[in-house]
Formats: structure tokens, sequence, C-alpha cells
């Protein structure tokens, strides 16, 4: 399968997860590619209509998609929100979401921003089959990332 990853990613977090997931989908034999988006200046604008990108990656031409983003102000960043709005109908497509935080619980925005990403791409016509948060300041974050990946990649094999 042709797999695209696409990733808000500000520090690197995010774009870390998703090569991780690269990896491994590549690894069972998937053409598996990451697309990585970020907000030009302006970096901590809280509300979409400030956020500037510097590109909004295609959802077409892939058989499936997967989506990471990450946690500002306990919610979604806006950034991944403004990316979302402009999206067109998803048509179905079967999708996994990943987001990545500094703290070290979920329920520190994690939880709030996940509900927020699963509903947008919903709305958008997405059917979102699996999600994850890592926690980056947890110590099991490399166990996190390890499961992560491993329960994506299972999602698409044969
Ligand atoms: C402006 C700002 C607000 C943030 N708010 C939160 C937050 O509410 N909860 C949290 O756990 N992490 C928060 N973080 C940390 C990021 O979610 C975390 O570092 C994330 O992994 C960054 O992803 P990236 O490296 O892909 O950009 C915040 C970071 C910034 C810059």
């Amino acid at each position: 399968m042709k797999i695209g990853i696409i990733v808000h990613s500000q520090t690197g977090h995010t774009l870390l997860v998703g090569e991780r997931i690269r990896e491994k989908l590549q690894a069972d034999g998937h053409e598996a590619l990451v697309v990585r988006m970020q907000n030009l200046e302006n970096e901590k604008a809280k509300n979409p209509i400030d956020v500037q990108l510097d590109s909004l990656p295609e959802t077409a031409g892939y058989d499936a998609l997967i989506f990471g983003a990450w946690v500002q102000g306990f919610t979604l960043c806006p950034g991944f929100i403004k990316y979302v709005e402009q999206l067109q109908d998803l048509g179905q497509a079967q999708v996994c979401c990943f987001l990545t935080q500094q703290f070290r619980y979920k329920w520190m925005g994690g939880n709030r921003a996940m509900f927020k990403m699963t509903r947008s791409l919903e709305a958008k016509g997405a059917v979102v089959k699996s999600t994850a948060i890592i926690n980056w300041s947890h110590k099991k974050r490399e166990q996190q990332i390890e499961e992560l990946a491993e329960r994506f990649t299972s999602q698409y094999k044969a």
C-alpha cells in the first residue's frame, strides 16, 4: 500500500514519531512517505486564522493516511486545525491519528486535542480507525512510540 503520513510538527517531535511509523511500514513492504508542514512566522498563534502554513500536503494519491499533530495550550495546535479546514472531502478514507505533547499525562491537553482532531477529520469524511498520544516527558516514551508504530502498522497487514 502507499501510505501518507502527514504531520504538523514545529520542533520535530511529531515528525520523529512519523518517521518511526514510516520505518515500520516500510519494513512491512509498504511504500510510506512522511510529509511535514510547519507554521511560518507567528509560531505560537492561538487562532487558526493567524497561522500561516508553509505547505498544504496533498491527501490524494494514497491508499491510506496517517495524521500527526501536537498539543498547544491544552488543545489541538491551530496549524493542524487550519490544515484540516481546507481539506476536501476525504471520502470515507480510513485514517490513524496521533499527537505528541510535552506533559506526562494524556489528560493534560492530549485527550481534548485528540477529540478535536478526530472530530475535525470525521467532519471531512474520514473514518478514524486508531489513535495514540505520545507524552514526551514520560519515562516510557520510547515504549509508547514503539507501541503506536506497531499498532498503526498492524492496521495495514494483509
Ligand atoms: C505554545 C506551546 C503550547 C504548548 N502547550 C502544551 C500543552 O498544553 N500541553 C502539553 O502537554 N504540551 C504543550 N506544548 C508542548 C508540545 O505539545 C510538545 O513539545 C510537542 O511534542 C511539540 O511537537 P513538535 O515538536 O512536533 O512541534 C506546548 C508547546 C508550545 C510551543
